[in-house]
């Protein structure tokens, strides 16, 4: 449709008509099986704009979807299509690693795949809109959402955040199979206090706009047609409520035009953070802010006719709200297409179709990091392998936040056998309890079963040459609301390798979880450990792929792996206090009495089944001013027996500046797969481009001393110097 047109059916929109818009209201009003999350706090309200609600979320099919615009638009005044929207975070039926894993690979093209096939499978069934990417940095594991970020460092999170909106949307979200990427949730949902859902979030402005803003913005500049507001309180003021967050930062300073969502009710829950005495007003202040729908809050619905009325609400701000939706809805194309590319036969034939769980096995080995292997892995032709623990059972791969994906679609490593290898569960996989939204209780009589599977497991592991133990977290205690306090194994799991290692040594552990778990414990009983994630539909094979050594494992840690979770919150960019813990015997230094202050696997760590070696670093000069470049060669040298391949990385650090920077922080990083003997010469180029921080001058470098290294993790000590002039 024109611009005028547009404009046109903007300005003949009844006030109903036009609040409608900015109403979405739950998919379950339309359908009984509605996926979605939080609860419904205005029913009444939101059901009296059913008839003209501008979308829903979480209703998927092709069929059902068509059949429900179509009757929306028949009985609309002006037959405007509605938007379904819904959380298409790793994939939709073909469920891919979660984004923890994906930042973990370092490899932003294959996310983009990843997103590319999802934007697939969700359009060819109905959806036009994804609530992804998520782009929240993340520094303590205990918040059960890191499993949806790429993890703790903002440039790895920026570039994934522009790959996968780039595969969500292409270059455009109306082309055909594509879908409108929704970056979430703004701002700094991630630092939530003590790593608590929803908790508040304290930050300075400089550390916000340093660490937590720019993947926001990465993913903004890539196009992303909406933007999510956060649950969480930013240094007292509500997200969805906050006008320097969202009318200044987001939309003056980012330059955000596209469509801003609240998540879902946060505009109502500014009464209960005490921000608002009731509905009315947090929809007063939340329209004032440019929250353009309202996720099933209510508050639009029930509050913004009276307060246009009583002159509260000036129209043009609704009116920018209304153009914003309709904008998106002709972006989409849904004006001549309202199905868009809703399609039964063609999501029957491409859900869950062979090239998507291709990807998907390939993505699973790719993601998962050797964080550990004194030589047990892979295991060799003949050898008689116990695959022991949940994950060699039952226990499903798909992750939190895999809404539509199912159990029964995922291929499990006892699905694809390895042959005289035997698959036992060896426990159950909780301790007594129950996990968030799972229902799943110990049975009556959990300890006799659990007797009776570990003395399976023993007599297994005791004929067996080497035990792959696959233990983890059910995939519903990490995503929404399943914080952790204690992030070790559960303890009936920890048992298991306890037992294990008495009776056979020779193990490594095949870990699956959404967050990097505590595993000082463990570490020591396994003489190998892959960290497979939620590994999605096709984690068997991927993860067989790496145990048999068909191919090495090629990822690295995206978050930091702490030795205790009393580090938490810990990430490798931190700052240096004044008194760094040089000589740990030292007193009165910056140190834990109880543990290193150093992560158990640091940020950028990730080994394969050959080494390397990188040498000093060659540079072309010492100094460099604005506008020149400063050349750095490493020869990378695979020295081991097999191909790998390696991650290096560029780390910078400032040394002295106005405001004190952080001990390392990653500027660039290259991939290259290396056969045996194989040598390359890597060139980074470092430009003052890459010193800039937010100061008093805005965003700019200082002049001065600078250290940077090149090497395979965060901890790498094969560093130079330069100066900046
Ligand atoms: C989550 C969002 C999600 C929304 C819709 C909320 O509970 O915080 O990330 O997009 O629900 O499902």
């Amino acid at each position: 449709m024109t611009e005028q047109k547009l404009r046109e059916l903007l300005d003949d929109l009844s006030l109903e008509e036009k609040i409608g818009q900015l109403v979405q209201i739950p998919g379950w009003h339309f359908e009984d099986s509605a996926a979605v999350t939080g609860g419904d706090t205005q029913a009444d309200a939101q059901l009296r704009y059913k008839p003209l609600a501008g979308s829903t979320l979480g209703v998927l099919g092709a069929e059902k979807l068509r059949a429900l615009q179509e009757s929306y638009m028949a009985n609309h005044p002006h037959h405007i299509p509605m938007l379904f929207m819904l959380d298409v975070v790793h994939g939709l039926r073909t469920v891919f690693p979660i984004p923890l894993a994906q930042g973990g690979g370092f490899d932003p093209a294959l996310a983009e795949e990843c997103a590319r096939a999802a934007a697939l499978e969700a359009a060819v069934s109905g959806i036009h809109v994804t609530f992804a990417p998520m782009c929240d940095l993340v520094r303590d594991s205990r918040w059960g959402r890191v499993m949806e970020s790429p993890g703790e460092d903002p440039l790895v999170n920026g570039l994934m955040a522009q790959a996968m909106v780039k595969g969500f949307q292409g270059e455009h979200c109306g082309e055909k199979d594509r879908i409108a990427a929704c970056i979430k949730h703004f701002a700094a949902y991630g630092a939530a206090v003590a790593g608590l859902d929803y908790q508040n979030v304290e930050l300075s402005e400089q550390t916000l706009r340093e660490f937590y803003l720019p993947a926001y913005e990465k993913g903004i500049r890539a196009g992303a047609e909406l933007v999510m507001t956060s649950f969480n309180l930013l240094n007292g003021v509500p997200a969805s409520g906050n006008p320097w967050l969202l009318n200044q930062v987001l939309r003056r300073e980012m330059g955000f035009d596209g469509v801003l969502i609240s998540d879902w009710g946060s505009i109502g829950e500014m009464v209960p953070h005490g921000y608002c005495a009731d509905l009315k007003e947090a929809a007063e202040k939340a329209i004032h802010c440019g929250v353009d729908i309202d996720m099933c809050s209510g508050a639009y619905a029930g509050h913004l006719q009276e307060l246009i009325a009583e002159g509260k609400v000036d129209i043009s701000l609704i009116d920018r709200a209304v153009w914003r939706v309709l904008v998106l809805k002709n972006k989409l194309g849904l004006f001549e297409n309202p199905f868009k590319d809703a399609d039964a036969a063609r999501e029957k034939e491409l859900v869950l179709c062979k090239a998507h769980r291709e990807l998907a096995r390939r993505a699973a080995r790719e993601t998962a990091v050797l964080l550990k292997n004194d030589g047990i892995l892979p295991l060799n032709p003949g050898e008689k392998a116990a695959f022991i623990g949940p994950f060699a059972a039952d226990a499903p791969l798909h992750g939190g936040w895999a809404i539509v994906g199912r159990d029964e679609d995922t291929v499990k490593l006892k699905d694809v056998p390895i042959e005289g290898a035997v698959y036992l569960p060896g426990c159950t996989l909780l301790d007594n309890g129950m996990v968030y939204n799972t229902g799943s209780y110990w049975e009556e009589d959990h300890e006799a079963k659990n007797a009776a599977l570990l003395q399976q497991a023993l007599e297994a592991a005791k004929s067996a040459d080497k035990v792959i133990l696959c233990l983890g977290e059910h995939r519903m205690q990490t995503g929404e609301a399943a914080s952790r306090a204690d992030t070790r194994l559960p303890g009936v799991q920890r048992n298991l390798l306890e037992q294990v290692a008495r009776v056979n040594p020779s193990i490594a552990l095949v870990i699956f979880s959404g967050r990097p778990l505590e595993l000082t414990e463990q570490e020591p009983l396994a003489k190998a450990i892959l960290y497979g994630w939620m590994p999605g539909s096709e984690g068997g094979p991927g993860l067989n792929d790496l145990l048999t050594g068909v191919c090495s494992p090629k990822g690295s840690v995206p978050m930091s792996f702490p030795r205790s979770v009393g580090q938490l919150p810990m990430s490798y960019n931190h700052m240096r206090s004044g008194r760094p813990a040089r000589n740990p015997a030292q007193p009165f230094v910056t140190r834990y009495l109880d543990v290193p202050n150093t992560p158990l696997y640091p940020f950028g760590h990730g080994l394969g089944y050959t080494e390397f070696t990188l040498s000093p670093i060659r540079q072309d000069r010492s100094a460099i001013a604005p506008g020149e470049t400063l050349t750095a060669k490493v020869t990378l040298t695979n020295t081991g027996r097999r191909e790998g391949t390696a991650t290096v990385q560029l780390y910078i650090h400032d040394v002295t500046a106005s405001r004190v920077r952080p001990v390392r922080e990653l500027a660039a990083w290259q991939q290259m797969t290396l056969n045996p003997g194989e040598e390359r010469e890597l060139t980074f180029q470092l430009r003052e481009e890459m010193l800039r921080f937010p100061n008093a001058q805005g965003f700019a470098s200082e002049k001065g001393k600078f250290e940077f290294w090149i090497g395979l993790c965060s901890d790498t000590d094969n560093g130079s110097g330069f100066e900046l002039l």
